[in-house]
């Protein structure tokens, strides 16, 4: 949670920090702030609410210098309002600090510091941190030794930019459990939570590891354990192109990114299927056939849509691999005490990487001596790090908080390792050159669901102001339902709840009358009868259906109000193309409700706190 951006060179650098915030906005937008030194002292422009807040704030009472840090907050500790938004200022008004995480023993500081004197300004757990080193920094002038004191005394997770109005022109960034990448320039640096504050300016960027500091000043980075051991660090090329990161002719990234499925998904199997062979490629994962053939269960763990992923994972892996899974969600799975026999296969679902939650459970389960492989999108991110192996999405980056490609991406990255798993046992090359076919023309079929924007647009207008939605499902299109729901009440505020088709009649059922839309994901399986059966009771109390059917199928408009067709494909493949109505119904509803697609309220791209 939460964006950092820092700029330490010869050019400008409101505008380089302004920039970054807008584009780091998806983690957080509860408040925004700047700081940088100028004329021996630290000077800060804060404001409640988005990055244009603050802009404008900006435009009345600039901030120059050639060196800044900027922050774009979503609020843990302290509500959002202008006293709680970094950066945060020591007692002293020398140090000033962004930070991304929680500082987990914030309050036994601040009681200490307290005894000592210094008046605190805020209620961040941050505050602490800031007020912390100042206090080390006021006895001993050594800034650097003064934070690596500090930090030894935090306990919780932090990805942090320091400036000292005594050291102009020099920033000191620190990571543990919150991601930080350093952008090297010629003679300048950009620090940044993730690459999109930093692909403008360069292309040449150091991931920092858990427990690294790097101090940038002269033109010159150096990188540290937090005990001073000087690290190596390698300069990688970051894989992000700036054209990605525009929203283009797109009204918003979530609609961007819905359409672009057709080809994000071409990207993510690209190389990866072998017609001829009915065999998958997946170099990720080649290191580690040995663990593969020899997998017993497979573990998967996630949270919030990547999960749903990895519940069609759970259908996929028994039906292609005959492998027992279960999937766990990652908040859940670290708090049990999950039995790891030999054989465990974990899998990692996540977008971003950088989900606390899962990076947690990851660290928990290699503990107990599982493999894990990761499932991840944003290339070098933490959980891509710390898995054993794994198979990027390629689908380039997902900036609309309501997760879309990555969720595609996801199902068809878990078909195509179920398949390659299944082949070395009982799957038989027949099955597998289908679903492989199946598979290299579902970007096809994708592109044939987006062309019915229209009519999903026009049957979302009719339903919009109801405020209770149900949506049903079987099979692995019951994660579907899960996802449609989901989706419908992230960006639009209607409450709605997914649940598999039958379950409705032990309890649901009781809500459905002639306001409640029930959206039904029906298409032509081995459960399509018993749906039929699950309408038909909907039907009788006069709930509205909106069903997701096949093409060519007749009998469902004799039940439905609304019926919108799907091109046919293998059903294990179903969930590739029955998800995008719901994807288009959900950014419509929320776009008819008013409300703002792309940042929804109370939430942010990646969660990296627990
Ligand atoms: O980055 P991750 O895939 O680990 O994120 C997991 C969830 O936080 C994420 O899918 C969330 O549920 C989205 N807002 C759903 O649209």
């Amino acid at each position: 949670m939460c964006g950092i951006v820092g700029y330490v060179g010869s050019k400008s650098a409101d505008n380089i920090l302004l920039n970054g915030l807008k584009r780091l906005e998806y983690r957080g937008y509860d408040s925004a702030g700047m700081a940088i030194v100028e004329d021996g002292h630290i000077s800060t422009r804060r404001a409640k609410g988005r990055v244009t807040e603050l802009e404008q704030i900006l435009a009345e009472q600039p901030l120059k210098s050639t060196m800044g840090i900027a922050h774009t907050r979503w609020a843990t500790h302290g509500k959002p309002s202008v006293k709680n938004a970094h950066p945060h200022v020591d007692a002293s008004g020398r140090l000033a600090l962004v930070h991304n995480g929680i500082i987990e023993n914030h309050r036994s500081i601040r009681s200490l510091l307290e005894g000592k004197g210094i008046a605190f300004q805020s209620d961040t757990d941050t505050e602490s941190l800031v007020q912390l080193i100042g206090y080390f920094y006021k006895e001993s002038g050594d800034l650097t030794g003064s934070l690596q004191r500090a930090l030894r005394d935090v306990q919780g997770t932090f990805g942090i930019a320091l400036i000292c109005a005594d050291q102009p022109g020099r920033i000191i960034g620190a990571r543990r459990g919150s991601p930080l990448i350093v952008g090297v320039g010629d003679g300048e640096f950009v620090i940044a939570s993730d690459g999109s504050a930093i692909v403008e300016h360069t292309s040449q960027v150091i991931f920092l590891k858990d427990n690294e500091m790097v101090e940038l000043s002269d033109g010159r980075y150096e990188i540290s354990t937090m005990d001073a051991e000087p690290i190596q660090a390698q300069v990688d090329t970051l894989e992000l192109t700036l054209e990605e990161i525009e929203i283009g002719s797109h009204e918003h990234y979530m609609h961007k990114e819905i359409f672009e499925q057709p080809q994000s998904l071409a990207n993510c199997l690209a190389g990866r299927l072998d017609l001829q062979a009915g065999e998958v490629v997946l170099g990720g994962l080649s290191e580690v056939q040995r663990e593969i053939a020899n997998c017993k269960r497979v573990l998967l763990f996630a949270c919030g849509t990547a999960w749903h992923a990895g519940l069609v994972g759970e259908y996929l892996f028994e039906e292609l691999s005959f492998t027992p899974a279960e999937v766990e969600y990652s908040s859940e799975l670290r708090y049990r005490n999950p039995i790891i026999e030999e054989g465990t296969i974990g899998i990692v679902l996540s977008q971003s990487g950088e989900t606390a939650d899962s990076l947690a459970a990851l660290r928990e389960i290699k503990r107990k001596g599982a493999t894990v492989f990761g499932i991840v999108n944003v290339v070098g991110s933490s959980i891509a790090r710390e898995t054993d192996a794994g198979v990027y999405l390629h689908v380039g980056p997902e900036i609309g908080v309501a997760s879309t490609k990555a969720f595609t991406a996801q199902v068809a990255v878990l078909t195509m390792m179920a398949i390659d798993m299944g082949r070395r046992r009982y799957l038989s090359h027949a099955r597998a050159e289908e679903l492989l076919k199946e598979l290299h023309q579902i970007p096809g079929k994708v592109e044939k669901v987006l062309a019915l924007e229209d009519q999903i647009r026009k049957i979302t207008a009719k339903y919009v102001d109801r405020n209770n939605w149900l949506y049903l499902g079987r099979g692995v299109n019951y994660p579907v339902a899960l996802e449609g729901a989901l989706k419908l009440k992230e960006i639009s505020y209607i409450h709605a709840e997914g649940m598999p088709a039958a379950e409705m009649k032990h309890g649901p059922i009781a809500l459905i009358d002639e306001d409640m839309p029930v959206v039904v994901v029906a298409p032509k399986d081995h459960t399509y009868d018993k749906v039929l059966s699950n309408i038909e009771e909907v039907h009788t109390r006069q709930g509205r259906i909106i069903a997701i059917a096949t093409e060519g199928d007749t009998r469902l408009s004799e039940l439905a109000e609304e019926v919108i067709y799907v091109p046919q494909t293998s059903p294990l493949l179903s969930p590739l193309v029955t998800t995008i109505p719901l994807q288009l119904m959900a950014y419509h509803a929320a776009l008819m409700r008013g409300q703002n697609v792309d940042k929804p309220r109370n939430l942010a791209k990646s969660v990296t706190v627990e």
